[in-house]
């Protein structure tokens, strides 16, 4: 397999985790390059249900490399956590699981100030974040106030700890949310830190040592193009960039080290938080699809909004990441519609849009031009074989391919393993 980057190309929740896990066995090294515990990628292995935040999911196979990148901004407790879940079931990260000294420290008083900010944020400005700290923990980086993973190991950082601490609970009473107690802070973040020693180290010379020796490596991508802060619905969007061109500032690989870009559509089209989204169907049809589809969020549990296919957003998706090939997940969940619609342009203020425009208020007032397929009124899961699957649904996926000049490379009609099958790669 080819150096691959896995990236989603819609709003999050494509089911990269599924295929990741999918093209992991022919990975030596899996390694995430931006976002937080704000993600939460799901797998299923046989009747075992594993929803991972910040590992990289290759974790679920014996003996892989997975590296979290200097990209990421990781709370060094629910990594903890996450590691002796994934010990308690048998998994054992010990000497294959790297964390970038240089990756960024989500801290208490981050959460604190996210969860303030969305409360006191009125409606229409609310961004509805996960509530993990992300957004205050990339503002820190920028501003050159934040903590690296590397740092917690120094013997200094417990005052620095303290004085940050200080200056953020300023702003919290500003905002008029109880402080953070610093004390408490230092004491976690020692106990996490002690736990985590292992794990920590250089990964930029780890991950280039392994790409110059010809070892396959896999980067998963979280959250999705339209949350990419740069190219996304800003400003409800993520603080990283999920998109193709986050990965080498995310792991200190050059870009000669990608070799091919997978982009993961579903069938059909989610969101969760706030924000435009032109397909969304407010009705039993999208009610349907989140039934149907167990649209409800992997991190937080919340609802997905739901909506048809966009191929608007999906051919923006193809253009800022260089998609080689999709991956199409769930199409199983459409198998019974009789009708299923397809967006192919957006009309607004008398004009019609082939791309996503830049504002996400013109993007809120865009009515989509629809195309209609007939439905397959079959089921699609249990098939292995494009070539089986009925005509409809063949017609389907190709026309999703054709509306986005992108070829079909993996398809996925289940959430089991085997539900999973490559097309094209
Ligand atoms: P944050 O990343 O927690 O700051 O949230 C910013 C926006 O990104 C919100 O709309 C979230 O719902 C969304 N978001 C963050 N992570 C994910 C994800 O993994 N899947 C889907 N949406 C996400």
């Amino acid at each position: 397999m080819p150096n691959t980057l896995l990236m989603g190309a819609q709003w999050g929740d494509e089911g990269k985790g599924k295929i990741v896990d999918y093209l992991s066995r022919d990975a030596d090294v899996v390694v995430r390059y931006q976002g937080g515990s704000n993600a939460g990628h799901t797998i299923e292995i046989g009747a075992e249900r594993y929803v991972l935040h910040l590992v990289p999911s290759g974790i679920l196979y014996p003996g892989k490399t997975c590296v979290i990148g200097n990209g990421l901004v990781v709370d060094p407790t629910a990594l903890v956590k996450e590691i002796k879940d994934l010990i308690a079931r048998d998994i054992a990260p010990a000497g294959r699981l790297h964390v970038s000294d240089r990756a960024q420290v989500v801290l208490p008083y981050h959460k604190a100030l996210d969860a303030a900010r969305e409360k006191r944020s009125a409606a229409g400005a609310k961004i509805g974040t996960t509530q993990r700290g992300i957004g205050p923990a990339y503002a820190d980086k920028a501003s050159r106030l934040g903590l690296r993973m590397g740092d917690l190991l120094d013997p200094g950082v417990a005052d620095v700890l303290r004085t940050r601490t200080t200056e953020k609970n300023r702003l919290l009473a500003d905002m008029g949310t109880d402080p953070v107690d610093a004390d408490a802070v230092i004491r976690e973040m020692r106990e996490a830190a002690a736990y985590l020693c292992p794990y920590v180290t250089d990964t930029v010379p780890l991950l280039n040592a392994a790409w110059r020796q010809g070892r396959t490596i896999l980067f998963e991508g979280a959250q999705g193009t339209m949350l990419d802060i740069d190219f996304g619905t800003y400003p409800f969007v993520t603080s990283s960039n999920p998109t193709s061109g986050g990965a080498c500032v995310g792991t200190g690989l050059p870009p000669q080290a990608v070799q091919r870009v997978l982009g993961v559509v579903k069938a059909y089209t989610t969101r969760v938080g706030e924000g435009p989204f032109p397909t969304e169907l407010n009705d039993p049809t999208g009610e349907h699809l989140r039934q149907r589809g167990r649209e409800f969020g992997a991190t937080t549990g919340r609802p997905r909004r739901c909506g048809w296919f966009d191929a608007v957003v999906a051919r923006y998706s193809a253009m800022v990441n260089g998609i080689d090939r999709w991956a199409v997940t769930k199409l199983d969940v459409l198998d019974d519609f009789e009708t299923i619609r397809v967006c192919v342009a957006y009309e607004a203020d008398g004009r019609r849009f082939e791309t996503v425009p830049a504002s996400s208020a013109v993007l809120q007032r865009c009515k989509p031009v629809y195309r209609d397929f007939p439905g397959w009124k079959a089921t699609t899961s249990g098939f292995t074989r494009l070539e089986d699957l009925p005509a409809n649904a063949r017609a389907y996926v190709k026309a999703l391919c054709d509306l986005t000049g992108v070829p079909l490379g993996v398809l996925s009609v289940g959430p089991q393993r085997a539900s999973t099958f490559v097309v094209d790669l």
